[in-house]
């Protein structure tokens, strides 16, 4: 081995396939990982491309900055039908972020529409990413895909690519929600896969009777599974939360491994970010959150106290986040000293809980039933504490940035929230937020009271408990070194590297 060689020895090459990626696109967490994980990589001298659909929602802003890589027409469909790809690139930060276009598939207002259009325009995407790592002449070591709009990347990969350059590439499929996974009837998804029959048997994509399931195949297909915390990956292996595919993770499970998540610690930095009304760090966090917890009030309308516990709830309003159960515990929480902050958007059931109770407790709750960054931040960075009262979670990002911003996380002990949260306990002094184990209304309660009891009696061990908070790790560093070191098993240095 020579010095210089190793000097510019080239890191691990990676591309990255999912369906959202911030600041582009996001819905969600899977957004933030996209985005986050590449830029930690880097650092682990990984050498990265993230693809991305080019949807027409992308702002202006960085769709005038895109580039004009190249384009060709690829054949999709059974019938031979073939379609028009474009590829339009934008490197920032020494990523570089490949767009794949296609105005037919990806010029809805939202990336996600109906699961018969979603099944069409992620095989076309799943498929063009490919084509395009050949048509770049770029192959990767690794071909990390993310979630079921992905998950045929691994199928074609192996199938219809086997004899292509790309073919040299190792896949990684990472899961981050179980729940959605693509699922239609095997005509549509014969017709619009273009795949051999051979993959639509029970070992492979088949489920039930007459379905199809691509991250069912993708996982059969991927050469290594991961998801984003340990604990997840072994509750996707039980029915609870397998989500009818844990009898194939088990079948599966040698090449499964669970990673957790962390979060841009850039991104989320309570002493740079411009969008709160007072910036802070550990040394003056209790002033700080102080300032931003009466700014936050203000702005919502919400009684201007800064003695009053203030509870943030920010989350997609789905059944995986445990919001049943503050729908029904929340009436008990207002007791003139709690205040509540809702922001999220989702099932209009919960949209319109959180309302009435907003306007049945003026002055203690407001609902934001909106999708709004800024306020997220504000919200982080004024509450006291978080509710994660999640019925399943990943892992968890909310939790993550919450801790980061010195607000002390109620979760329950599920998924990723298990493996970053360890419980207060008030014999030592330690731990990182209030946890409570089974899915039931009463121990939710029973947890945030726990939480309003030290807050309330005991308020020095409740800032010690801040200021750990805000000094734990939730970076990415520790993980993607995790990650190199998985994309290593598959891609093993060689003698002369
Ligand atoms: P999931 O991916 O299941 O939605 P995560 O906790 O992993 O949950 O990630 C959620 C991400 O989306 C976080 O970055 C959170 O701040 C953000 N988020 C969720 N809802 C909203 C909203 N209404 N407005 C702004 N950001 C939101
Ligand atoms: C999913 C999960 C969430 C996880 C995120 C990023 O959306 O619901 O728990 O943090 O993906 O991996």
């Amino acid at each position: 081995m020579n010095e210089e060689k190793t000097v510019s020895k080239p890191g691990l090459k990676v591309a990255f396939i999912g369906s959202e990626c911030y600041p582009f696109v996001k819905t969600g967490g899977l957004g933030d990982v996209m985005y986050a994980l590449p830029k930690a990589l880097l650092e682990q001298n990984c050498e990265v491309r993230v693809f991305v659909p080019r949807y027409k929602c992308i702002p202006w802003k960085y769709q005038e900055k895109m580039v004009y890589r190249g384009e060709f027409n690829m054949q999709l469909c059974s019938d031979g039908r073939a379609f028009y790809v474009g590829i339009m690139e934008y490197i920032w930060n020494g990523v570089v972020y490949d767009f794949i276009d296609n105005q037919e598939f990806f010029s809805n207002g939202n990336p996600y529409t109906t699961l018969w259009d979603d099944v069409a325009k992620y095989c076309l995407f799943s498929k063009a990413c490919l084509s395009a790592l050949n048509y770049l002449e770029w192959i990767p070591d690794i071909i990390h895909c993310h979630d079921w709009q992905a998950a045929l990347v691994p199928v074609y990969l192996r199938t219809l690519f086997s004899n292509t350059p790309v073919a040299a590439a190792k896949s990684v499929l990472t899961i981050h929600n179980l729940r959605f996974q693509g699922i239609h009837d095997i005509g549509h998804m014969k017709y619009w896969t273009g795949l051999p029959d051979y993959v639509f048997n029970e070992e492979n994509l088949k489920q039930g009777y007459s379905n199809a399931n691509m991250f069912k195949g993708g996982l059969a297909f991927a050469d290594m599974i991961t998801t984003v915390s340990d604990t997840y990956s072994k509750e996707i292996q039980t029915p609870f939360y397998g989500e009818r595919l844990d009898g194939h993770l088990r079948y599966h499970n040698k090449k499964l491994y669970g990673i957790v998540n962390g979060i841009d610690v850039e991104q989320w930095n309570t002493a740079t970010d411009e969008r709160l009304a007072q910036k802070y760090d550990s040394t003056n966090v209790l002033e700080g959150k102080k300032a931003n917890k009466v700014a936050l009030q203000k702005e919502l309308g919400l009684d201007e106290d800064p003695d009053k516990f203030v509870i943030g709830l920010i989350s997609r309003l789905t059944d995986q986040k445990g919001l049943d159960l503050v729908n029904a515990i929340l009436p008990n929480l207002i007791d003139g000293n709690t205040q509540v902050v809702v922001l999220g958007t989702g099932d209009p059931q919960y949209e319109n809980s959180f309302r009435y109770y907003e306007s049945a407790y003026k002055g203690s709750v407001c609902s934001n039933i909106m999708y709004d960054e800024n306020r997220a931040h504000q919200i982080y960075a004024g509450s006291d504490a978080l509710l994660v009262p999640s019925l399943f979670e990943p892992c968890g990002l909310t939790q993550l940035i919450a801790m980061r911003y010195g607000t002390v996380p109620i979760v329950r002990e599920t998924g990723g929230l298990k493996d970053t949260v360890i419980p207060y306990n008030r014999y030592t002094n330690d731990g990182n937020g209030f946890t409570f184990d089974r899915y039931e209304t009463g121990l939710l309660l029973d947890a945030i009271n726990r939480a309003k009891t030290l807050y309330f009696t005991n308020r020095w061990c409740w800032d010690e408990m801040v200021q750990r908070d805000m000094a734990k790790d939730v970076s990415w560093d520790a993980s993607a070194v995790q990650y190199c070191q998985l994309y290593r098993k598959l891609k093993p240095l060689k003698e002369e590297e």
